[in-house]
């Protein structure tokens, strides 16, 4: 339950999360692309930089909420496995961006990436640790 006093900020921070959420993955997904067309812009510092921004932001909302909602990680186990999805997805974003040394392994990661990421929004929408899968 939202803590009462400010839960008129539930609807406006669950609404910044979900565009921030669309704002990063569609960012992500448009720079993995222009990696994987060897384009230069998707690592220069402008496009880095909104990116860190964005995800920042997202990051704060979702721990606001996290807070807002008094949620236990370990017993609202859908935050919990959000959580440890995240982890997977920087690391798989990683991989495609910036480390996997060719076209194939960089193509491969991003499709990973994304999946991992469709999968947690569908985790934070069933509000279940097996999203789609949810019985
Ligand atoms: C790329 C990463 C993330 C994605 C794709 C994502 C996706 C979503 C989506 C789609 C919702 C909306 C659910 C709805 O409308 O019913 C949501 C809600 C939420 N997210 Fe995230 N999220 C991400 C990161 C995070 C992080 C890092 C945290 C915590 C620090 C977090 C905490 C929450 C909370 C607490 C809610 C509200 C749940 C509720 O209303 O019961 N999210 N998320």
């Amino acid at each position: 339950m939202p803590v009462p006093d400010i839960a008129w900020a539930y609807p406006l921070l669950l609404k910044t999360h979900v565009s921030l959420v669309v704002g990063s993955v569609g960012l992500f997904a448009l720079r993995g692309i222009g990696v994987l067309w060897r384009h230069a812009w998707p690592m220069r510092p402008k496009w880095r930089r909104l990116s860190v921004v964005i995800d920042s932001a997202l990051l704060l909302a979702g721990a606001s909420l996290w807070w807002l909602l008094q949620l236990n990680p370990i017993h609202q186990t859908w935050l919990g496995a959000k959580l440890v999805l995240l982890l997977v997805y920087i690391a798989l974003g990683t991989m495609a961006l910036k480390r996997a040394r060719t076209a194939r392994a960089r193509a491969l990661f991003l499709l990973a990436a994304l999946a991992c990421v469709a999968f947690m929004a569908s985790v934070a929408l069933a509000r279940h640790p097996l999203g789609w899968w949810a019985p």
